[in-house]
């Protein structure tokens, strides 16, 4: 099987102490930093922008894997590129052209991410699937950590490993992640899982993240 990375997502994470945060995740083992940028707009909720990203970049050995929940994210898709985005994720529902933005994600030299809500059928990644680096399954509706993980994203996971086929595209879940549901998110055939509320409030981080993997 393939290994599998945990992101842990920032969004958990106290704000005033974001660089040491970070640190602290590398070195208990993440594989990569979820960032979720909001635009209360998009979802309800307003996080960070690009000055994040950068401020962050320095910090870190492993990608940032930045998760935009904007409207029109090809108009920022530059800025977050150049600030330091690794892999660049936008959602599916609020690009009107997504293979005009995945082109552009990957001519700037980042990994193009597409994601879908829990309401959008996987079908619809299909005529993009030449184009990405990395597909975002949401298993809650996006704009607040620590919602409980909606089932119906197993079947998706599925779904879309198959359409993956021997693509080299990394298969991520998001929202409600935890010890109890991680193993079924891997057996569906996820190989990154994003986890807020489940790495941030264990006391041992580490073993979180390795009980996490399932390996
Ligand atoms: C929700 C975000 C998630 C969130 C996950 O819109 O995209 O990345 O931070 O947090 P947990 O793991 O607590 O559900
Ligand atoms: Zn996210």
């Amino acid at each position: 099987m393939n290994k599998v990375m945990i992101s842990p997502s920032i969004l958990s994470a106290d704000f005033a102490f974001m660089g040491e945060n970070v640190v602290m995740l590398e070195k208990n083992g993440a594989d990569m930093i979820h960032c979720d940028v909001m635009d209360g707009v998009f979802v309800p909720n307003i996080t960070f922008g690009m000055k994040m990203i950068s401020d962050l970049k320095p910090k870190v050995n492993i990608p940032l894997d930045v998760h935009l929940m904007i409207v029109n994210p090809e108009k920022y898709v530059e800025k977050f590129i150049s600030s330091g985005a690794d892999y660049l994720t936008v959602h599916l529902e609020a690009t009107e052209n997504p293979a005009k933005t995945l082109k552009q994600i990957r001519s700037l030299g980042a990994k193009a991410g597409l994601c879908i809500k829990p309401m959008t059928p996987a079908s619809d990644l299909q005529k993009y699937i030449d184009l990405v680096d990395l597909i975002l399954i949401m298993s809650v509706e996006p704009g607040f950590g620590g919602q409980k993980f909606m089932p119906v994203a197993l079947e998706k996971i599925a779904n879309v490993k198959k359409m993956i086929g021997e693509r080299n595209i990394v298969l991520e879940v998001d929202g409600g992640i935890n010890a109890e549901n991680a193993a079924a998110c891997i057996s569906a055939g996820a190989n990154c899982l994003v986890a807020g509320n489940a790495v941030f409030k264990a006391e041992d981080k580490a073993a979180t993240i390795r009980a996490l993997k399932c390996d």
